[in-house]
């Protein structure tokens, strides 16, 4: 298994914690729903799109019969992803105190953008594969095409 599969599903698992501590949390003290916005996307882009791109990466290339094409730009995604969704949510969470984080909420919102630009992006090539293959001899009747 890839390092980018197994510690996207991981960070999908950690932040579904996160963000199930702050519904608690927003359930028994209502003034908490000021942190509504950090909760949909801790669960949300954290949870359930963290582990949507790590278990699609495992498996559309197993499904298809394709290479992924790009390991890279997934390594990419898994950092553009995280560092974007931790930052987006910092801001969520401080928005209310400090009009600043205003900041944080739009760089994390760029990243956590570029991360699923990259996914989207691999997936699409990895489902379209390396293309059309050169035919083997027995497909030319056993003779080769003049070099
Ligand atoms: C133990 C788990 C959870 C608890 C206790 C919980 C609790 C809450 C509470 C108290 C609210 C605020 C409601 C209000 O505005 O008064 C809320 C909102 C929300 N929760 Fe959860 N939640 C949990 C899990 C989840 C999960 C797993 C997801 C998504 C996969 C989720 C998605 C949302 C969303 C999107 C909102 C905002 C809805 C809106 O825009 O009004 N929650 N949750
Ligand atoms: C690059 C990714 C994303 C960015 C930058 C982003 C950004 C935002 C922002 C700025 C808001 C307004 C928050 C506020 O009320 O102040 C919002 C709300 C919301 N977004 Fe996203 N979002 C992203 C992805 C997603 C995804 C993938 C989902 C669902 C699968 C989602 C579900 C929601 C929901 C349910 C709300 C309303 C939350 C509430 O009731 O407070 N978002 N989003």
């Amino acid at each position: 298994m890839d390092w980018f599969v197994r510690y996207f599903i991981k960070s999908a698992l950690v932040y579904l914690g996160l963000g199930i501590c702050f519904g608690i949390w927003m359930g028994f003290v209502p003034n908490a729903t000021i942190y509504r916005p950090a909760h949909a996307h801790l669960n949300l882009l954290g949870f359930v799109s963290m582990l949507i791109f790590g278990v699609a990466y495992h498996v559309i290339p197993r499904f298809t019969g394709h290479a992924l094409h790009s390991r890279r730009l997934a390594e990419l995604h898994w950092w553009a992803s995280n560092v974007g969704l931790v930052v987006l949510v910092l801001g969520f969470v401080f928005l209310p105190w400090a009009p600043g984080a205003r900041l944080a909420i739009e760089v994390g919102a760029v990243l956590a953008a570029i991360g699923a630009f990259l996914f989207i992006y691999n997936l699409w090539r990895t489902l379209d594969g390396p293309g059309p293959k050169p035919s083997p001899p027995e497909a030319l009747g056993g003779r080769r095409l003049p070099t």
